[in-house]
């Protein structure tokens, strides 16, 4: 059961130690992430993610969690919930980059 536990700790060091990564988003890959997040992701956490079918994204509402356990919710979603996985649209440093912009909210749409 315990074992259960190892992929996910294995990954939140994975995207820990793949932190210097994040500088090397080009700004045109940001941009793509950018639309993917306005039109796909705010499709259920609204147009201006403040929630819809899912929770609002807003730095005040994600500050209860670290930014690499968001990552690992882009990635993967959140199993039996509406929340798909992101995995065959973010590298780990993009999905980390990503949830840096959501903490800030620096980029909302
Ligand atoms: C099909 C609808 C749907 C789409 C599309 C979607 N989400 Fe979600 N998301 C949800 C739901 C529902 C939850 C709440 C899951 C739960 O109950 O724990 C959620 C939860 C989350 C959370 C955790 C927030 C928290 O406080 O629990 C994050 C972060 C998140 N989504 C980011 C994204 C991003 C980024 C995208 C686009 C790349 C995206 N989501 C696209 C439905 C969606």
């Amino acid at each position: 059961m315990k074992r259960h536990l190892l992929p996910l700790s294995t990954l939140i060091i994975t995207l820990l130690m793949s932190g210097a990564a994040l500088a090397e988003i080009s700004s045109q890959r940001q941009a793509e992430i950018l639309y993917l997040l306005r039109h796909d992701c705010g499709s259920c956490h609204g147009m201006r993610l403040e929630g819809g079918l899912g929770p609002a994204l807003t730095p005040r509402r994600l500050q209860q969690w670290p930014v690499e356990q968001l990552a690992v919710t882009i990635l993967h979603g959140r199993p039996g919930t509406p929340m798909p996985p992101w995995r065959p649209f973010f590298t780990d440093s993009e999905a980390l980059w990503l949830a840096t912009q959501l903490k800030q909210g620096g980029r909302r749409p």
